[in-house]
């Protein structure tokens, strides 16, 4: 019986404290994460807005976790050194908002970052069919991207089994992850349905006991999913 590989569970920093970002950050770093995901928006590609790549560089010195800058931003193109520079390993760009997708991932990878490219709930896995070769991560949206707290779409779960059975399929190196209502229930349905990567936010900062109860059970009922 094959063993499920251990899920990658990763905080959106969305509804932080950010009068104590860095606290925060220092107990998500103990609490069993594997990575930050800093959810960066223009008020354009979505309503809401949030911040910039100085604030994700004042907090890398403080945490050891890895970072990734999830960009839902029109035109990502000439701000992409900015978030590599503020210390992102990982790159994310929606393929909605890029017009030259191939070059926009091409030069993530020559700044020396993983690229991942993200799918909003309307927008089909064909759309990112011709750059898979060329992505570290697919972001599977479960949620209108723009705020926290909003319900997850079990819609979104025929996308994640046909991403993860494209990404098998041709043998490609490529994390799935998927972001937006991830919980206790929502996570076991979403990683039945392929995905590896589970981005959350509200069910990290709210909710019983300590930042890593939260993360325990998490990581606890990803594994269930992935072994249904
Ligand atoms: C939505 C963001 C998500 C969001 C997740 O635009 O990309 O990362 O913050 O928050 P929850 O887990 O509360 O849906």
């Amino acid at each position: 019986m094959p063993v499920a590989p251990q899920p990658t569970l990763v905080a959106s920093v969305l509804p932080a404290d950010f009068a104590n970002l860095g606290a925060q950050l220092q107990e998500l770093d103990k609490a069993g994460l594997d990575r930050v995901q800093w959810d960066v928006m223009d008020g354009r590609f979505v309503p809401n807005l949030t911040f910039g790549p100085d604030v994700i560089a004042s907090t890398r010195g403080l945490v050891g976790l890895g970072f990734e800058a999830h960009l839902m931003v029109e035109d990502p193109d000439p701000m992409l050194p900015r978030w590599v520079e503020a210390g992102c390993e990982i790159v994310i760009v929606h393929a909605e908002a890029s017009t030259h997708l191939h070059r926009t991932l091409a030069r993530i990878a020559e700044l020396g970052a993983r690229a991942g490219v993200a799918l909003n709930p309307a927008t089909p896995l064909s759309a990112v069919h011709h750059v898979l070769d060329l992505v570290d991560l697919l972001l599977v949206m479960t949620v209108d991207p723009g705020f926290g707290g909003q319900r997850y779409l079990a819609s979104m779960e025929p996308k994640i089994a046909a991403a993860r059975a494209e990404i098998d399929r041709r043998g490609l190196d490529i994390e799935l992850e998927v972001d937006g209502g991830i919980d206790g229930s929502t996570i076991a349905a979403a990683s039945a349905a392929g995905a590896g990567v589970f981005c959350a936010g509200s069910a990290l900062f709210a909710g019983a006991g300590t930042f890593t109860d939260r993360v325990a059970a998490l990581r606890t009922a990803a594994t269930t999913g992935a072994a249904a």
